[in-house]
């Protein structure tokens, strides 16, 4: 299959939302830009588009994907909000919808099986990204996963999404790279007896911190048993090919002779501790300066990539702070460098 990549500008970018949307509507998958990844849409209620989703990504069919509405009225048309939901859900939309929220909430009948891997839940979000929003207001609601095969890296612009799935899908809107760099933060509302509280199945843009000022927050833990709640939390998800090593202390590294090794670093700076314990061969900088989280946020995958092709034995990340963004950073690397295979 031919894979076309339709670059936007200012003047054209309704037009081709419109395009995109006609596509979803004839049953094909389109990838799209959002404020967090690259997702791979199709409509949520035609079952043949979804399976397409599984197919091009390589997705096994036990892990849901999330809906994306057009408008945030379409929320009911997806998800069955019980009473005792209803205030914590109208705070969490008010305050980060469109934005990288995702909500797990009792689904409705029209929502298939394949879109919730026969969950009883649905995972839904609204996203701030102008195209997403009018590709799905016109063809909505859309299920988009990232747009990457399954358990790699999420891409972050329309050339790593190319990279991705290039003869496997027809069609990549361009929308520049993505603002945030991190899929969003995912929360289930959860009702206990001391009123509702919110499990964190994914941190994300959307901080922990954040949520705490409407809510109890419960961190799920990654671990065997979450992967029933979130399959997503498998622990050797967003890998990149090469393997990846984590030290809590720069010294815990020793490196094996005649290797090739390349450094994730946080801000470039040699007192970390990590740029002088061996003379690498490939660094990149999340955040060079003063080391921002949101600034190596959005840098994360595209310098995992970067090192990913750079033919290396392995990648040492340095950790961040896990304050706001720097728990989904942590999340993601320390997820990564789990993988096994
Ligand atoms: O930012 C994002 O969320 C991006 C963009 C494209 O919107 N999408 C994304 O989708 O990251 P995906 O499929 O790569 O990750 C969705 C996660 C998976 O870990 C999945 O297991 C979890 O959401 N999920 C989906 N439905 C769920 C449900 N009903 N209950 C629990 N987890 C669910
Ligand atoms: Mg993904």
């Amino acid at each position: 299959m031919l894979t076309v990549t339709k670059e936007t500008d200012p003047d054209n970018w309704r037009a081709i939302a419109h395009q995109a949307a006609e596509t979803l509507l004839k049953g094909e998958v389109v990838a799209l830009p959002t404020e967090t990844v690259y997702g791979l849409a199709a409509c949520a209620f035609d079952p043949s588009a979804l399976a397409k989703v599984f197919e091009a990504k390589n997705r096994p069919e036990f892990d849901p994907l999330i809906v994306h509405l057009g408008d945030p009225k379409d929320l009911v048309r997806v998800a069955k909000i019980p009473e005792e939901f209803q205030e914590i859900v109208s705070q969490l939309t008010r305050e980060f919808w469109p934005g990288p929220l995702t909500l797990v909430l009792p689904k409705t009948t029209e929502v298939p099986d394949l879109a919730t891997a026969g969950l009883e839940t649905v995972a839904v979000r609204l996203s701030a990204h102008e195209i997403m929003r009018e590709v799905a207001r016109t063809a909505g609601p859309l299920a988009a996963p990232s747009a990457n095969r399954f358990g790699r890296i999420s891409p972050t612009s329309a050339l790593a999404v190319k990279q991705e799935l290039d003869g496997r899908i027809p069609l990549i809107i361009d929308g520049g790279a993505c603002r945030d760099g991190l899929e969003s933060t995912i929360v289930k509302p959860v009702a206990t007896p001391s009123g509702v509280h919110l499990s964190l199945l994914r941190p994300g843009p959307v901080s922990l911190e954040q949520l705490r000022k409407i809510a109890k927050v419960k961190k799920v833990a990654a671990t065997a048993g979450s992967q029933l709640e979130a399959p997503g939390m498998l622990s050797s998800h967003y890998a990149p090919a090469t393997p990846l090593l984590m030290f809590d202390h720069p010294e815990d590294f020793v490196p094996e002779p005649e290797k090739r090794y390349g450094l994730l670093s946080f801000r470039g700076d040699p007192r970390d501790g990590y740029l002088d314990a061996f003379p690498w061969n490939q660094v990149e900088t999340l955040s060079p300066g003063k080391g921002k989280l949101q600034e190596a946020a959005v840098r994360l995958f595209y310098s995992l990539r970067q090192l990913d092709s750079a033919d290396l034995d392995a990648i040492v990340a340095e950790p961040v702070s896990t304050v706001g963004i720097g728990l989904a950073i942590m999340n993601r690397l320390s997820r990564a460098a789990h993988n096994l295979t």
